[in-house]
């Protein structure tokens, strides 16, 4: 399945901040965000309610990595906030992320994130002492996902076909890193366009800046939308 809207990273400070952007938007349009760990540490639950109320659906990317039973006890908790997509890292292995699954309270999917993209090859030989190369490493860890019963796998739009190979093509590719024709990259490494990724496989973009930072959020985001749909 792929998801018609593009996830808003709520990459925002404050609450405050999140109502005034949410605000700008018809409320009968129900939008899907990612609500990360600055919000959520800053604010707690009280955020998920916020935006829950407004009819919104949520992608709580808090990216749990721990022993198999607190991170069980941890998604017994998030879960019961009703959210609808949550973030653990595979390098947490197979049994940690049977147990995320297993502490659902709420049915709620769970993908894994891989190798950051902040993380080089270098970087992970010397660091993580993992000798192959960072493409093996993300399939392995996707492999291992699957192998969990996880959903899905956080990834680069660049990934998506050797992913989908190695697990399935129901298996969930969430892409970041998506940018609209003529947008800035910013930091963003590799970009693809919302088009692109749809060709591709990618099954939900997620989409900070270039929606949050536009002159008029709510165009550009029908305008990201449209592109991704097209
Ligand atoms: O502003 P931009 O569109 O680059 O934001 C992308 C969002 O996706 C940010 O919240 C960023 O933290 C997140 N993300 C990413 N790359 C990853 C994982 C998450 O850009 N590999």
């Amino acid at each position: 399945m792929r998801e018609e809207r593009p996830i808003i990273a709520l990459d925002f400070p404050s609450f405050e901040d999140i109502k005034r952007f949410l605000a700008l938007f018809p409320e009968e349009e129900k939008l899907y965000v990612k609500i990360g760990m600055e919000l959520f540490y800053g604010n707690g639950p009280e955020i998920v309610h916020y935006v829950k109320s407004h009819g919104h659906s949520i992608f709580l990317d808090l990216k749990l990595h721990d022993i198999p039973n607190t991170v069980q006890s941890a998604m017994a908790m998030l879960s019961a906030l009703d959210v609808d997509m949550m973030t653990v890292h595979a390098a947490g292995g197979v049994e940690m992320m049977r147990a995320a699954k297993a502490g659902l309270s709420k049915p709620a999917k769970i993908i894994a994130v891989t190798q950051l993209t902040s993380t080089s090859e270098e970087n992970m030989r010397d660091w993580q002492n993992i000798q192959t190369s960072l493409q093996e490493s993300v399939v392995n860890y996707a492999k291992c996902a699957a192998e969990a019963g996880l959903d899905g796998v956080v990834c680069s739009a660049q990934e998506v076909e050797l992913i989908k190979t190695a697990t399935s093509n129901d298996f969930i590719c969430l892409t970041p890193g998506i940018r609209p024709k003529g947008s800035a990259a910013g930091d963003q490494k590799r970009v693809m366009t919302p088009y692109d990724a749809h060709q591709i496989g990618s099954n939900y973009i997620v989409v900070g800046r270039p929606i949050i930072q536009a002159e008029n959020p709510v165009d550009m985001y029908h305008k990201i939308k449209e592109e991704w749909n097209s």
